[in-house]
């Protein structure tokens, strides 16, 4: 698989298999802590089990979020205004992508995504839905700055990054992740980029822990999909029956984590390495930070984008977040 500029995304080795994901996979069964970035999830299964997650009534970020672009169409338009290139740091949704691009009239949209089947799908659907509208995918790993089509230069840009995806990030990988979406859209440039970032809020710990631990088990067959990706891919021999599924809250880092927990003694083997974990051991698949108003602004602030304005839904559980890529005025 290669980007528009002809370079290797994925690198696989001679049996076919992904070497970052073994390698990720190995590095992290090796740890005290057994721990996996939750970026190897979403495979085609693991895809569909997130979208039948936006679906749940216990997980309420998608539908609250969706609630505020659907509410506030017209003060994006004043702020934003029309004419930007909308610059998706992912493929985009089917439902919130059109909400915003309907309220802000755009001159482009280029959706950035590290997997080009997902994105040369969403871009077709979203050109279905937006005939006029010039669509330029790009493949890309969007933790890194990346160099957009030469055809969008000319435009001043709107970052967005919904869905809180910011959250699975620990704070120093978010700020890196900000100071390169910077970097992409051209602080200096046409009086600074903009960037719409969606941000979970803080709230009761009954609601945080049912939005990751759902009642049909949706969530925890998301979790569980993981190990079976790791049988399937790298050869393992991880038996899924022997794991649960947890999600617990961590105050202090003020995040949802979700766990995979050996209901006895097992040991296993992936890519021909031999592991064990003692009965209550887990595997520790992903952080989900929530924020608050004034935590959200500081992170911001320190990837380089000062906060304009701030949404949330009519239940105050998400926000939605306009900040604007400055030279720093004030000293230091
Ligand atoms: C897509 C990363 C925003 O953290 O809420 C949903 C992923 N994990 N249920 C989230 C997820 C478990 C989701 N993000």
């Amino acid at each position: 698989m290669t980007n528009h500029k002809g370079l290797a995304l994925v690198d696989l080795d001679d049996d076919g298999v992904d070497r970052a994901f073994r390698r990720d996979v190995l590095e992290g069964l090796r740890q005290d802590q057994k721990a996996i970035p939750a970026r190897w999830f979403y495979d085609e299964r693991g895809s569909q089990l997130f979208e039948q997650i936006t679906q749940l009534e216990e997980y309420y970020p998608t539908r609250s979020e969706t609630e505020i672009l659907e509410a506030l169409g017209d003060r994006f338009a004043e702020l934003i205004g029309r004419g930007r290139a909308v610059v998706e740091f992912g493929s985009g949704s089917s439902v919130k992508t059109p909400l915003l691009l309907n309220a802000i009239d755009p001159a482009a949209y280029v959706p950035l995504d590290i997997s080009g089947d997902f994105l040369r799908q969403s871009a077709a659907e979203l050109s279905g839905k937006f005939p006029g509208l010039p669509v330029y995918p790009v493949e890309a790993d969007f933790m890194r700055e990346v160099t957009l089509p030469d055809e969008v230069e000319e435009h001043p840009k709107l970052g967005f990054f919904p869905g809180s995806t910011i959250g699975n990030m620990i704070a120093r990988t978010a700020v890196d992740l900000l100071r390169s979406m910077r970097a992409t859209l051209g602080h200096h440039t046409h009086g600074g980029a903009l960037l719409l970032i969606g941000m979970d809020l803080v709230k009761d710990e009954s609601t945080l822990e049912a939005a990751y631990d759902d009642a049909e088990g949706v969530t925890a067959q998301f979790n569980l999909n993981l190990v079976e990706r790791i049988n399937r891919e790298l050869g393992g021999t991880i038996p899924v029956d022997k794991l649960r599924h947890e999600a617990r809250w961590d105050d202090l880092h003020s995040r949802i984590e979700m766990h995979l927990m050996a209901s006895e003694d097992i040991a296993f083997e992936v890519s021909g390495e031999s592991f064990e974990m003692q009965q209550g051991e887990t595997i520790h698949t992903e952080n989900s930070h929530k924020f608050t108003r004034r935590s959200a602004n500081i992170l911001l602030l320190a990837g380089g984008w000062t906060p304009v304005e701030c949404w949330t839904d009519s239940g105050e559980n998400f926000s939605l977040i306009l900040a604007r890529a400055e030279n720093p005025r004030n000293a230091p």
